[in-house]
């Protein structure tokens, strides 16, 4: 007897988003990060507080998703939208995690706006893949990512990874990652 023979069998579904706009109809969950939420990601923390006191703790980043059963075997799939703006010259940026189970692989549909996808792993590899409308980034697993929105408009992804993958701040918030993004004289730059 086949695996699904024990396991109640979901229904398929289908759903709308705006490829436009990013917007996905009936997201049942929406996570919001605000400046504030990004203290000790940004190389520079005195800009993060002057933005956050300046602009009434701008929007930074919101991801939309319709969760589904969080077991291997299952995809889950979301919206990211990521907003443009720099701190410090250092461009907006997603906090970045490693997946908690670290062999799980990500793949983001970028659709709108541009940026990069900045990536590490644990034994000290790092690598920065471009983002524009149309291009695919794979993320393999055992790497950390982050998304960098370089344009003037939302960087907008599809992101589609294991179900059981979920998420590992790990070593993120105090170590960061190997490169940044920033924008000097009219040029995005990686250092
Ligand atoms: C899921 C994934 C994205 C991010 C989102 C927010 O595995 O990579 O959906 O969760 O872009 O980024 P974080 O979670 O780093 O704040
Ligand atoms: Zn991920």
């Amino acid at each position: 007897m086949g695996k699904a023979a024990s396991k109640k069998i979901a229904d398929p579904f289908s759903i709308g988003i705006n490829l436009e706009t990013g917007e996905m109809a009936n997201p049942a969950r929406h996570l919001v990060r605000r400046a504030s939420d990004m203290r000790g990601h940004y190389a520079d923390p005195a800009a993060l507080e002057k933005l956050i006191k300046d602009q009434g703790d701008p929007l930074h980043y919101e991801v939309f998703e319709v969760p589904v059963p969080q077991e291997d075997g299952e995809l889950m799939y979301c919206i990211s939208k990521l907003q443009p703006g720099a701190v410090g010259g250092e461009f907006f940026m997603t906090k970045g995690h490693y997946h908690s189970v670290a062999g799980t692989a990500e793949i983001y549909l970028c659709i709108r706006g541009g940026g990069y996808m900045l990536m590490k792993t644990a034994d000290g590899k790092s690598a920065a893949e471009k983002m524009s409308r149309g291009r695919m980034v794979y993320v393999p697993p055992f790497w950390a990512h982050r998304s960098v929105n370089t344009g003037d408009e939302p960087l907008i992804s599809f992101c589609v990874y294991p179900g059981h993958a979920g998420h590992n701040y790990g070593d993120i918030e105090t170590e960061g990652f190997p490169r940044r993004v920033f924008q000097a004289n009219g040029q995005v730059v990686i250092r």
